[in-house]
C-alpha cells in the first residue's frame, strides 16, 4: 500500500485578477521510506500543494477538490475536526516556507518544540522534554540549546528546530518547503545531511519542497516538476535527470551549473504564465522551442513513457 496517494487534488484560489489553479489535476504517489522532490520555479504552486495536503488552506479558496489518501485513508471523507486530530502534525507534518523567522522570540526553543507533545493528554512535562532532547540529538544539536532562545541561535539551527517541532510527534511524512533557501551552503549542506539521516534512520518520508532541482536530487528517490499549477513530469531521479521527458525539464536541467562541464548554464526564455489567465492548451507551450499546433489548442494529457515516469506533453503521442 502506498502512504500518499493523491488523485487530480485541485486548489483555485479566489482573487481580484480572476480564478487562479495553483494547483491543477495533481496526481502523485509516495511509498513509505521515500523522499519525493517537488521543484519548481517561483509561483509555480509548489507551497500551495503543500497546504492543500495539510489542509491548512486561506481564506480565499475557489475550489479545493480531489482525493489525497494517506496510509489507507481517504482522507476527504475526513471531518476538518478528524483530520485535525488524526492525521495534520500526528501522520503528517510540514516545516513552512520561512517558519524558521517566525519562532516566538520570548519562550526558550525547547518549550516550543515540546509544546505539541504537551498538548497530548497523558503527557507529562518531563516525558515531553525527555523527547525534545532525543529530538536535539537527533538533529545533531547540542543539548543546550533546549534553554535559547531564537534569537541566540543561527539560522541552521533555527530550521533544525523547525524540523525537531514537526518531528516530535514522530509523523510518518514530513513536508519541508524550501527548508533551506535561506540558509549559505555549506549551513544548507549540513541540514541535507541531516535529513538524510532521518530518512535512513528513521525511515521518515520526506516531501521536499525546492526550487533547486540538484539539491532535490541529492536527497530525493523521485521528482516531481511543477509548472503553472500542473505537474509537468514525476519520475524516479535517475529518469528525469537523465531521460527528461518535459522540455520545460530540459532546459530546467541546462540551468544548473556544472563543474566538470564547459558548458555554460542556460537560462530559461520567458516567464511563466499570468495565473489567472493561462494561455490556451500548454501551459509552457509560450516558452517551448518545440511547440506546435496541437499544444497551442489542446491541454497536454499525462502520458507515461514507463510505468514509474510520467510526462504531460503532446511530444509523446506524436505530432498530429
Ligand atoms: N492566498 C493566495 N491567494 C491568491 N493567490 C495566491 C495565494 N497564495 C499563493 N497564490 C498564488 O498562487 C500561485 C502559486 O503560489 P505558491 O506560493 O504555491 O508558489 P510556489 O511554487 O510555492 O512559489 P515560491 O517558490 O515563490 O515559494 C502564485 O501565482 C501565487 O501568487
Ligand atoms: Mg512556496
Amino acid at each position: 500500500m502506498a502512504l500518499l496517494r493523491v488523485s487530480d487534488l485541485r486548489l483555485y484560489y479566489a482573487t481580484v485578477g480572476g480564478v487562479l489553479p495553483a494547483v491543477d489535476e495533481v496526481s502523485l504517489i509516495m511509498e513509505g521510506g521515500e523522499a519525493l522532490g517537488v521543484v519548481g520555479e517561483s509561483g509555480a504552486g509548489k507551497s500551495s500543494l503543500a497546504l492543500a495536503l495539510m489542509r491548512t488552506l486561506p481564506r480565499n479558496i475557489a475550489l479545493y477538490d480531489g482525493i489525497i489518501e494517506f496510509e489507507g485513508v481517504d482522507c476527504s471523507k475526513l471531518s476538518d475536526e478528524e483530520f485535525r486530530k488524526r492525521i495534520r502534525w500526528q501522520r503528517i507534518a510540514m516545516v513552512f516556507q520561512g517558519a524558521m523567522d517566525s519562532l516566538n522570540p520570548v519562550m526558550r526553543v525547547g518549550h516550543q518544540v515540546a509544546e505539541p507533545l504537551l498538548l497530548q493528554p497523558g503527557v507529562s512535562r518531563e516525558q515531553a522534554y525527555a523527547a525534545v532532547q532525543r529530538q536535539l540529538e537527533l538533529l545533531l544539536l547540542p543539548p543546550e540549546v533546549f534553554q535559547r532562545y531564537p534569537h541566540e541561535l543561527s539560522g541552521g539551527m533555527r530550521q533544525r528546530i523547525m524540523i525537531a517541532m514537526a518531528l516530535i510527534l514522530s509523523p510518518k511524512l514530513v513536508i519541508l518547503d524550501e527548508p533551506t533557501s535561506a540558509l549559505d551552503v555549506i549551513i544548507q549542506a549540513q541540514i541535507m545531511n541531516v535529513l538524510k539521516r532521518l530518512k535512513g534512520e528513521l525511515g521518515l518520508s520526506i516531501l521536499f519542497i525546492t526550487h533547486d532541482l540538484a539539491l532535490a536530487s541529492d536527497l530525493c528517490d523521485a521528482i516531481a516538476v511543477m509548472y503553472a499549477g500542473e505537474i509537468i513530469e514525476q519520475g524516479g531521479v535517475e529518469e528525469v535527470l537523465t531521460e527528461p521527458g518535459h522540455p520545460y525539464t530540459q532546459k530546467l536541467l541546462a540551468t544548473v551549473p556544472r563543474l566538470k562541464s564547459e558548458a555554460i548554464p542556460e537560462f530559461i526564455p520567458g516567464a511563466p504564465p499570468d495565473m489567472t489567465h493561462l494561455p490556451q492548451g500548454c501551459r509552457f507551450h509560450p516558452r517551448c522551442p518545440h511547440a506546435f499546433e496541437r499544444c497551442r489548442r489542446e491541454r497536454p494529457l499525462p502520458f507515461r513513457p514507463n510505468p514509474r515516469h510520467q510526462v504531460r506533453c503532446w511530444l509523446w503521442r506524436g505530432r498530429p
